[in-house]
């Protein structure tokens, strides 16, 4: 008989194919050592081979029966060991992998990390808020959501009125249905300046409001379903229509530049009488005409006018003794114009090359 096949000599065989087993330090060590245990020349298989010299037919069966469950136990080892590896490594590969965030880059940091820089749309607000606080304004800001008091109501829009089909409005699903809604222009401003003012006894009131605002619009090159307006608001003693067209057509200059003017169109506005729509040389074309201002020379910026007696009222102020003049325009429009922007959407597809221009 093999000695080979002693019950001992398996048990020793099985030892040493499992201290190799566990000795492996890495997976690729333990498949290695899996597969030597495995090989046609292993010791293990050797003995297996050597089966057919037992003579004896149950000493046979029972070193068969042995060589079998050493086998069994050697899987049973190299999926536990690869288990413990695995586990292992993939803490190894995770510390390799850490970023350290904290870590200072030193030397030309332009390259790929560059510094930002405020968007064109914030740079267009802050270069307007300076014209206006120039002239003597406060700047002031207020909510993008709204009641329909604010955005419509108060600046005589009452519900049913037509003109409330001028703004696609889009509605919070809060509260009753179509009460609170994301505000269409930021003329509701008017309305939280002139309560606080009347409340806090502060009128004159000379303020600029800027921020975003939402229409249900689908995007094209000339607008945007979220955009930004900036609104003013003069309330004083005396204040008349020449005083409006004065402001817009030192904004405008001061702006654009000196060979760029303002003229103002007879419009309707239900918080402004009379009302006008702002509009400027065109800034392609210097007036000449071309195709953006469709060979009028002029592009619409906004609109103004008159503080509208309903909107006194609804504030209670005395327009006796009170009047003054509203206006309010696009800040995507006026960035268009400075810089000659072809596609407004442009200002909302976050394309480093286009905002890096600015
Ligand atoms: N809120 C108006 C609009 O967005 C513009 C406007 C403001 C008109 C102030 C008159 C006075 O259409």
């Amino acid at each position: 008989m093999s000695d080979q096949l002693t019950p001992e000599s398996i048990a020793a065989l099985l030892e040493q194919a499992v201290a190799a087993l566990t000795a492996a330090e890495s997976l690729a060590d333990l498949d290695h050592q899996a597969s030597a245990i495995r090989a046609k020349d292993s010791a293990l298989m050797a003995a297996r081979r050597s089966l057919g010299t037992l003579d004896d037919i149950d000493a046979r069966k029972a070193a068969g029966a042995l060589l079998n469950d050493a086998m069994t136990t050697v899987t049973e080892v190299v999926e536990a060991r690869r288990a413990v590896l695995e586990v292992s490594e993939r803490a190894t590969q995770l510390e390799a992998d850490r970023l350290d965030l904290t870590e200072v880059v030193v030397g030309d940091v332009s390259l790929p990390l560059g510094r930002g820089h405020a968007h064109l749309v914030t740079q267009t607000r802050a270069s307007l808020e300076a014209v206006f606080v120039a002239m003597g304004f406060t700047v002031e800001e207020g909510p993008e959501v709204e009641t329909d008091w604010y955005n419509f109501e108060a600046l005589n829009l009452p519900p049913g009125h037509p003109a409330r089909d001028m703004y696609d409005t889009m509605y919070l699903d809060i509260a009753q249905p179509e009460t609170v809604l994301l505000r269409t222009h930021t003329s509701p401003m008017q309305i939280h300046l002139l309560e606080r003012a009347v409340a806090d006894g502060t009128l004159p009131v000379h303020a600029a409001m800027a921020g975003r605002c939402y229409r249900l619009d689908t995007p094209d090159a000339r607008h945007l379903p979220v955009f930004h307006q900036i609104e003013g608001l003069v309330i004083d003693r005396g204040i008349t229509f020449a005083d409006l067209a004065g402001v817009i057509e030192t904004f405008t200059a001061a702006y654009f530049g000196p060979d760029i003017h303002s003229r103002l169109r007879p419009a309707y506005f239900p918080f402004t009488e009379p009302s006008a729509e702002f509009e400027i040389t065109c800034t392609i074309c210097r007036g000449e005409g071309c195709r953006t201002c469709s060979r009028t020379g002029w592009i619409e910026l906004g609109g103004c006018g008159m503080v509208d007696p309903a909107v006194f009222a609804a504030v209670g102020i005395d327009p006796a003794e009170w009047s003054g003049f509203a206006f309010g325009f696009g800040i995507d429009r006026c960035a268009q114009m400075r810089h000659q922007i072809a596609d407004m959407r442009s200002l909302i597809e976050n394309d480093l090359r286009f905002m890096r221009q600015f």
